[in-house]
């Protein structure tokens, strides 16, 4: 069910009338007030109870309340309506005429209405910034290339006979995750959709146990994914064991459609036991995944490709990145200057941004000859060369920061955080990060209340990679490792 649209006050005065008018009537009567989200909500404190009971309840409430800087006002209304005095004995009661009266009445109207939206305004704000931060800080500040997808993926999303289950394909790197948060964080503010969740399935691929060691556990399987959406769509209740968790679930998702974003579901370990169970999660919720490995055969699944960025977008976002670093050379280059880097690196978002830090350490010309002999290989071996290339470049601190951060939870950390463990000073950490950040190694965030770094799953992979390396190495080469 969509959020309400912003309520007018004038559009639902006469709403609230009827509804008083209704108030002894004996049956469930058409009123805009039931679209409101503070309906909603009284009715989930009255669950089983008929639409005329909630009203009521709503109407006293909010009566209550009035009562507060208006008493007249309230016990007006309650007499006239609840207690069903005619007007002339209002009037009466009141020592003025009955035209008078009906003006009070207007006004008193009038009065319970604002407050109503204002309540209404302040409850679904609140109920929209819960909603966002289920999802994950933004990677990015600016998407190119991508309001044709959102159109698509939206339309499909809310057609009548819209899948249960859509999936965002494509390689890594190629914007999938920013995709579904651009989309999600879309329909909540166009109050297309009423709740969300979010889950990733990123491994935590790096463990330190005295010395850096791989762990290979998926973050996801399917008691994982009950378990954390539960606990984030059901905070108010404790996790109980695993079945009972999935019947809570099920049953919420069944009475409340929801839209649920399972982030990176390449890292599931058992895909033939999760995709039954978010079929039967699913419809009316739906669930909208994001994979590097195609979905691709299973009929209840749609599936949405994202497409490598055209030409136009991708010299578009090598030039913004060039803007963000503060590196002219780039922001400010004609389109013939840097098509080589669009020719040589493709359209893929998260290669380009690499790439533009690193072509401000080495030059534009000697890092384009070194990716040529990367190019027509594996998309792997390009990603190799743009991390080894730019490992090279970073400074013991900067390589100690990355590795701390790869052990680290994959939502990463702030700088508090980053303070307290490892033996950087507060200076030393910040130009470690600046540096990680300038090259795109690290992912800067705005949280909540503090800047979040994190790395992107590619680049936490490229480090296990090296950490196995380094493990299989001789120690006089180890000597080498940070
Ligand atoms: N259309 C775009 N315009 C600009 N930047 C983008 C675009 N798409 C993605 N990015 C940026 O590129 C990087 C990679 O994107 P993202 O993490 O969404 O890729 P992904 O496909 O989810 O990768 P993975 O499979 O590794 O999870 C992020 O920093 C993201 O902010
Ligand atoms: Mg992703």
């Amino acid at each position: 069910m969509p959020l309400p649209t912003r309520v007018d006050p004038s559009s639902l005065v006469d709403s609230v009338h009827q509804a008083f008018k209704d108030w002894n009537v004996t049956h469930d009567t058409e009123n805009a007030l039931t679209s409101l989200l503070l309906f909603q909500r009284a009715a989930q404190g009255h669950p089983g109870r008929p639409p005329r009971f909630v009203l009521q309840q709503m109407l006293q409430d909010a009566l209550a309340s009035l009562a507060q800087e208006h008493p007249d006002d309230a016990a007006l209304l309650r007499r006239r309506f609840i207690e069903q005095a005619t007007a002339y004995t209002v009037a009466n009661e009141s020592a003025v005429s009955e035209s008078t009266l009906y003006k009070l009445q207007a006004s008193a109207l009038r009065r319970l209405t604002d407050a109503l939206c204002q309540q209404e305004a302040m409850l679904q704000e609140t109920h929209l910034h819960g909603l966002v931060e289920r999802l994950e800080p933004p990677t990015y500040t600016r998407l190119f290339g991508v309001d044709e997808q959102l159109d698509q993926l939206s339309e499909k999303l809310l057609a009548p006979e819209a899948p249960p289950i859509l999936s965002i394909e494509g390689m890594g790197g190629l914007g999938k995750t920013a995709l579904a948060d651009a989309l999600v964080r879309r329909l909540l503010t166009d109050r297309k959709v009423t709740e969300v969740g979010w889950v990733s399935a990123r491994t935590h691929v790096l463990d330190l146990t005295g010395q850096i060691q791989t762990v290979s556990r998926p973050a996801l399987e399917a008691e994982d994914l009950v378990a954390a959406l539960h606990t984030q769509l059901l905070p108010q209740r404790s996790l109980p064991i695993p079945e009972r968790a999935l019947t809570e679930l099920r049953r919420h998702l069944k009475q409340t459609p929801h839209l649920i974003v399972v982030d990176n579901l390449e890292t599931v370990l058992d895909l033939e036991v999760l995709l039954p169970l978010l079929r039967s999660l699913a419809s009316p919720s739906q669930f909208l995944l994001t994979a590097r490995r195609s979905l691709q055969g299973d009929p209840a699944i749609w599936l949405h490709r994202v497409p490598h960025l055209s030409q136009e977008n991708a010299l578009r976002l090598i030039r913004y990145e060039g803007e963000r670093i503060s590196f002219p050379q780039i922001s400010a280059a004609e389109d013939a200057e840097l098509l080589p880097i669009y020719h040589i690196v493709g359209g893929n978002p998260l290669a380009l941004r690499l790439v533009v830090g690193q072509i401000q350490h080495h030059g534009l010309d000697t890092f384009l000859a070194g990716l040529v002999g990367a190019t027509g290989q594996a998309a792997e071996n390009l990603y190799t060369y743009i991390f080894s290339s730019a490992w090279s470049i970073l400074d013991k601190n900067s390589q100690g920061m990355l590795l701390t951060l790869g052990i680290l939870d994959p939502g990463g950390a702030d700088l508090e955080y980053l303070s307290r463990t490892g033996n950087l000073d507060r200076g030393e950490i910040i130009s470690a990060l600046d540096r990680l950040v300038s090259l795109s190694l690290v992912e800067c965030s705005a949280g909540l209340t503090q800047r979040r770094y994190s790395l992107h799953s590619l680049t936490r992979a490229f480090l296990q990679e090296q950490v196995r390396k380094w493990q299989t190495q001789s120690p006089l080469q180890t000597a080498a490792m940070p």
